[in-house]
């Protein structure tokens, strides 16, 4: 049965770790599943993420970051979501459309309706059936990152990330059918059974027995 299921978050908010422990408990159910994430996901994706990261020197305007992260999200749609929802598997990305939403839109402070018409292009308005939100405060994200190497957006200052933080739970306000939202400071085991509770009553209640 093909499901698109998208993990968003702020900086450390634990939505990759949680979007793997999903992909993992999928593959031993031997269910037909894709893990995927943005910016990324394929050889052009991979490309070009370098540069969204990493860019250093020149400025980045907020309409090329826009269009960059769009360009890995058409490659990443056509290549292997829009496939792989076609052969009836469920694909679990990494981040998607929201991000850039949040991060373009409520952080950089681009037209939401120009964000909203370039993510539409991108991905020929290819919406998710599910999307987790793990929340966590900006000190808490950025105390579980720890010291290592920060990359653009991980360098923005606490309001910007203010900014995320607060635009996603607006995001998921106004379209509860959709979101999941889960207060991300919980264990990594209890998420995943919130999480995993949802997950398998979209698929019809298959296994059902716990996390
Ligand atoms: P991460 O998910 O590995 O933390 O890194 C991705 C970074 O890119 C993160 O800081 C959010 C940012 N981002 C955007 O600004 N817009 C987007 O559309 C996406 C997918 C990510």
């Amino acid at each position: 049965m093909a499901l698109f299921i998208t993990f968003e978050g702020g900086e450390g908010s634990g939505k990759t770790v949680q979007a793997r422990a999903l992909h993992r408990k999928l593959v031993r159910l031997n269910l037909p599943v894709v893990f995927v994430y943005e910016p990324g996901g394929t050889s052009l994706g991979r490309r070009i993420a370098r540069w969204l990261k990493w860019a250093q020197g020149s400025e980045m305007s907020p309409l090329s970051e826009l269009l960059l992260f769009n360009a890995s999200r058409a490659q990443l749609v056509a290549e292997v979501i829009r496939p792989g929802l076609l052969n009836d598997k469920i694909v679990i990305c990494d981040r998607y459309t929201d991000s850039t939403v949040i991060y373009q839109g409520y952080g950089r402070g681009l037209d939401m309706e120009l964000v909203r018409i370039i993510n539409g292009a991108a991905t020929d308005g290819l919406t998710p059936d599910l999307t987790v939100l793990l929340d966590v405060s900006v000190e808490e994200g950025f105390a579980r990152k720890g010291a290592r190497a920060r990359d653009r957006f991980e360098q923005e200052g606490v309001v910007f990330h203010q900014r995320v933080r607060e635009g996603y739970l607006r995001l998921a306000q106004a379209e509860p059918e959709r979101w999941l939202v889960i207060d991300g400071c919980q264990s990594r085991k209890k998420i995943a059974q919130i999480v995993w509770a949802r997950v398998s009553q979209l698929l019809g209640g298959v296994g059902m027995g716990g996390a």
